[in-house]
């Protein structure tokens, strides 16, 4: 009782009380008569890296916004460390944010961006020359640091803008689509900043169209279509769970024969076993994914291995499944 009323939990092995990084609780936004948010629950723990997925339209950067005190909430509530987002000065205090894209300044390099920044938050005297160069090493920009931002890639301007945020030393980092509209390179290189920043009292809430960036980066996953939570799960169990339905797509150089094929369905946890043409099968396991044990197999009968895939991830099914068919288009 205690704790609801405060918006915390309890710990069960202690017993102690403590705050959630985020709550929301029977979140609802609504522009006019189009409701854009939809009754939403989400938690968000402590240490908890929080993916939030969902395709065009779905809500995330509304909800971002109520919870960043950007917007207000038509009805429900989101706190913030244990506070009331609708108190943004106070609930800001331990959060570092970037929402939707905002622009850089292309005269000021990163040192007097950064410089702005900390001062806005209070950091001054020596320690801002020292937070400037830890977050610029966090994010990977020391060397650039002196170079106005106009020159910079996409990927780089990004970093610049995750930095500004890291400034203050935030325990509650919430960003919306980060790795939006970068090349391969400059993803995968804000996904390794953003798994380089985990720490144990740090939480991320992270919204994203891609299930890899999910499974990559968070713990757990919030899927929410049409404004609604359809699914609220830790990613890890999420896929161990559906680890008994993987199924591989081979494809080798030599024809396939009959004799592989019924060697095929005959071994141990395939459910099912398809020759889609003439160099190429579909295997299904139904038990333990042994996957070595097929490309033994494949060896030993001098197919001549060529590629192995797995067909779409388990998340990826459940996304699919539950964010329904004509959403398809949205994921990348
Ligand atoms: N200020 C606004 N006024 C009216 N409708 C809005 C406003 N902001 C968002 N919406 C609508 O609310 C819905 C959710 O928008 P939102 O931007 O939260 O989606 P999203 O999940 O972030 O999508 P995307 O992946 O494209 O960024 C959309 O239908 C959008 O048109
Ligand atoms: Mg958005």
């Amino acid at each position: 009782m205690l704790a609801q009323l405060f918006n915390a939990d309890i710990c069960r092995k202690c017993g102690d009380i403590f705050t959630n990084a985020i709550d929301v609780s029977g979140l609802t936004k609504s522009f006019g008569g189009f409701t854009a948010v939809n009754n939403v629950n989400m938690t968000v723990r402590k240490g908890e890296y929080m993916g939030l997925l969902g395709p065009n339209g779905a809500g995330k950067s509304t909800m971002l916004k109520v919870i960043t005190g950007m917007l207000s909430p038509t009805s429900g509530s989101a706190f913030v460390n244990g506070v009331d987002c609708k108190d943004h000065r106070k609930a800001m205090e331990t959060v570092g944010c970037v929402i939707e894209t905002p622009e850089c300044y292309p005269n000021f390099t990163p040192t007097e961006i950064l410089s702005y920044v900390g001062k806005l938050r209070g950091i001054t005297g020596p320690g801002l020359n020292a937070r400037i160069r830890e977050v610029l090493d966090e994010v990977r920009m020391w060397e650039w640091r002196d170079r106005p931002i106009g020159k910079f890639s996409k990927g780089m301007k990004q970093r610049i803008t995750l930095a500004q945020a890291l400034m203050p030393d935030p325990d509650i980092l919430i960003f919306d689509e980060p790795t939006s509209g970068l090349d391969p390179r400059g993803l995968v290189e804000v996904r390794e900043i953003l798994k380089g920043l985990k720490r144990s009292d740090r939480s991320l809430l992270v919204s994203t169209h891609m299930l890899n960036e999910v499974s990559e980066v968070c713990d757990s996953v919030t899927i929410i279509r049409r404004g609604q939570v359809v699914l609220s799960d830790n990613v890890k169990d999420l896929l161990k769970r559906k680890a008994g339905n993987v199924t591989i797509d081979v494809t080798v150089r030599n024809s396939i024969t009959q004799g592989f094929m019924d060697d095929l369905k005959n071994f141990v946890g395939i459910s099912d076993a398809q020759r889609t043409d003439e160099h190429s099968f579909a295997a299904t396991f139904s038990g333990n994914d042994d996957r070595e044990g097929i490309v033994e197999l494949v060896k030993q009968h001098r197919l001549g291995l060529f590629s192995l895939n797995q067909k779409g991830s388990d998340l990826e099914t459940s996304y699919l499944s539950l964010t329904g068919e004509e959403d398809k288009d949205d994921i990348r």
